[in-house]
């Protein structure tokens, strides 16, 4: 009896030992993709692990290890005595049950059935952060060279532990109850401490408010200050996360162009000027790396105070500068109370921290508390108390200091090694900040590849090197390759970048 197909040879999962993602990761997402898409129909059977692995030629605990996953979050369903099934009771609206995107396809017919009209930026993938793809769940290392991403290996996990530990034994009141829409109290000022000393801003701890990130404080000020349809200036090439919050509130984004001084001021004037925001990164534009100059600040200011226009000033990554003195904040130049000031902790500590700050100018401190307050009240205490500890002991500052140390031999190391392999296909442009390098192909290579073909060639040897053109929009794209070297080890560095080079030629 010839042997019926299983499975296996009817989905076909597509698993490649090469990549870093683990097999069982890898069939896991398949199987979900063959259920979510209709494949895998409600209540089929599904083969026994051992015989799926034998059709796969994969040992039997990958299997084992998607099948775990898939019955922990519903997926599958385990019948005793009898075997693994596709759940029977999945609802007929799936998201993905066409194995068409939905969302990209109603959006191609410029409507969004059910949804709100603001909800487009929202929930496709395309317009937000698309750097997300690039981060690689279940991988044991990091791949080279996932920009923006911070060395967390020596973060002094010990004493922050102990801080969490302290805070929380005897926990005053205030900390139990919350109450404070601005945050806990003693962290607001040691951050207004922090900001006053080292970047130059002169803020009350009150005018300090503690967010999740970033994005939270643009998506907040955005619902406060900016209604549909207004324009807003935003940099281009930018971080795509931030155009997205911006978008998300139904502003109409003015994408303002980046040159040598940092955002053409007089672009945005020609382009919109009368936009209620505009939201830069002055200190170390991402992802370029431009320090806007003076003239330009001063710029942006007049026209903010003339069109009574709003600055969102991102300041992400200022600790990291590794040469020539910190520059103050654009903040501090604010005479009129135009800027808010954003931050955040995350970089600076841990990703998943997800703590950050806003600094309102005064006027508005109190309009800020109140939303905040309607939205959830106050942003989670259970970390507030360590970190303000963690400021006021010093060891936040010796932390840093530790890896301003240690990024800029990375950067070092990373200009050496492409100087050593990489010489008539990548010229990487020395910063004397940040967490990344901005490449650029040359030569054959840039005859052979465009950015974006490049990086996805290079993601077939395991590198995340994305394309600058992702963070770009328009006719004319800014190309370039983004290495990020912070989370590298030393001994990685080369050894990568040769790889690069071996991929890169002909
Ligand atoms: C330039 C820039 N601004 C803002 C952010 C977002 O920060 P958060 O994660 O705190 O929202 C990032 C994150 O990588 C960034 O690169």
């Amino acid at each position: 009896m010839p042997r019926r197909a299983g499975i296996g040879s009817l989905l076909m999962p597509h698993l490649d030992p090469a990549l870093p993602e683990p097999l069982f990761r890898q069939l896991y997402g398949e199987l979900r993709q063959a259920i979510l898409g209709g494949r895998l129909t409600p209540g089929a059977r599904m083969p026994a692990s051992r015989a799926f692995a034998d059709e796969l030629a994969v040992s039997r605990n990958t299997v084992l290890g998607a099948y775990e996953q898939l019955l922990s979050e519903g997926y599958l369903e385990m019948r005793p005595g009898s075997g693994t099934y596709v759940a029977a009771d999945l609802p007929d609206l799936l998201p993905d049950r066409t194995g068409k995107r939905p969302i990209g396809e109603e959006k191609a017919q410029g409507q969004l059935a059910g949804w709100a009209r603001r909800a487009a930026t929202l929930i496709d993938p395309e317009a937000n952060s698309r750097q997300s793809r690039d981060h690689i769940p279940g991988s044991v290392w990091t791949p080279c060279f996932i920009p923006g991403l911070p060395d967390c290996s020596d973060f002094p996990f010990a004493a922050w532990s102990r801080l969490l530990a302290k805070s929380w034994r005897d926990p005053e009141r205030a900390l139990v109850m919350g109450g404070d829409p601005g945050g806990y109290l003693p962290l607001r000022e040691a951050v207004a401490d922090y900001l006053r000393q080292v970047r130059g801003v002169d803020c009350a701890a009150e005018d300090v408010l503690i967010v999740s990130g970033i994005r939270q404080a643009v998506d907040l000020t955005c619902r406060l200050l900016i209604d549909p349809g207004d324009p807003v200036w935003v940099e281009r090439p930018g971080f795509p996360g931030l155009r997205a919050a911006i978008a998300a509130q139904g502003a109409q984004l003015i994408h303002v162009p980046v040159d040598d001084e940092g955002l053409d001021v007089a672009d945005g004037l020609r382009q919109a000027a009368r936009a209620r925001l505009a939201c830069v990164a002055p200190s170390h534009q991402y992802p370029l790396g431009v320090v806007m100059s003076l003239q330009r600040r001063l710029a942006l200011l007049a026209w903010a105070r003339e069109a009574k226009a709003w600055i969102l000033e991102d300041d992400y990554d200022s600790e990291y500068r590794y040469a020539g003195r910190p520059l103050a904040a654009l903040r501090s130049l604010d005479e009129d109370g135009r800027v808010i000031y954003m931050g955040s902790l995350s970089k600076l500590l841990f990703p998943s921290l997800r703590l950050g700050y806003l600094v309102t100018p005064p006027q508005l401190t109190a309009a800020f508390r109140h939303a905040r307050s309607v939205i959830d009240d106050q942003p989670s205490m259970s970390t507030q108390p360590a970190l303000a500890a963690l400021f006021q002991s010093g060891l936040l500052a010796a932390h840093v200091r530790r890896m301003r140390k240690r990024y800029a031999r990375r950067q070092q190391l990373l200009l050496q090694a492409a100087a050593k392999h990489l010489e008539g296909q990548i010229e990487l442009r020395p910063d004397e900040a940040g967490l990344h390098l901005v490449g650029q192909l040359v030569g054959a290579a840039a005859q052979r590849f465009d950015d974006e073909t490049a990086s996805h060639h290079l993601r077939q040897a395991g590198l995340v090197v994305p394309p600058l053109s992702r963070y770009d929009v328009g006719p004319r794209l800014r190309r370039g390759l983004m290495f990020g070297y912070a989370a590298v080890p030393d001994m990685r560095i080369e050894p990568a970048i040769a790889l690069v080079a071996k991929m890169l030629k002909p």
